[in-house]
């Protein structure tokens, strides 16, 4: 099992526990929101997990704090106009600069008095960044629960099969083993 971080690689910035920083964003879904069948844009969703994220990633680091990369976004069920969103974003994992956000969207149907129906989730990394746009220092998160312990240990595969990927396909592109022009 992979040890928890819970100091800074350098050390010097004391860390922060998951709830600290956790919030959850709600918004009432409108007619302005939908697609063509009629159920909510997924586009909108995404605005919401990445305003939810941005806020969780620059409560934690104490400042800014841009969208590096989003992935795994899931959409399990669709989200209808009157629906009532919650998005929910927590620290899963904290780097030298980056953070690792973990989304989960739940609804509640605005004509059900039925518990909230998880609708879609997603991971979101952001680097906390200075005035100059550049990366700067995150404290380390310190997960709590058991679960933001799963949560951490999860996002260090993710993080790894991040960077594995990156690599493999810089390497890859650095060979030239793929021709032909750009589209
Ligand atoms: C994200 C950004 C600040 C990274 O800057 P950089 O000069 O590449 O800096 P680094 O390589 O040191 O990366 C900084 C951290 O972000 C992580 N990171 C950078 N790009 C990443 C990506 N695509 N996916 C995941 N993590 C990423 C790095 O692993 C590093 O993490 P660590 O410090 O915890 O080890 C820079 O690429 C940027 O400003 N991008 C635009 C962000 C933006 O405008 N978002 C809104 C889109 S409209």
């Amino acid at each position: 099992m992979t040890d928890l971080v819970t100091t800074g690689p350098e050390g010097d910035l004391p860390g922060k526990p998951t709830s600290v920083s956790r919030t959850t964003l709600s918004h009432i879904m409108t007619a302005g929101d939908t697609n063509l069948l009629g159920t909510v844009h997924g586009g909108v969703i995404m605005k919401l997990v990445d305003d939810a994220a941005g806020a969780v990633a620059g409560r934690h680091s104490g400042g800014p704090a841009v969208t590096a990369s989003m992935d795994e976004m899931a959409f399990l069920e669709p989200v209808r106009v009157g629906d009532l969103v919650h998005v929910k974003a927590q620290v899963n994992w904290t780097g030298r600069s980056s953070m690792e956000i973990g989304v989960r969207v739940l609804a509640e149907r605005w004509n059900e008095s039925t518990p909230a129906t998880q609708v879609g989730s997603a991971y979101l990394v952001f680097a906390a960044v200075d005035e100059n746009g550049k990366p700067r220092p995150v404290p380390p998160v310190i997960p709590e629960t058991e679960r933001d312990k799963r949560r951490y240990q999860e996002a260090q595969i993710r993080r790894t099969h991040r960077l594995a990927r990156r690599r493999a396909i810089k390497e890859l592109r650095e060979q030239g083993a793929v021709g032909g022009a750009e589209d």
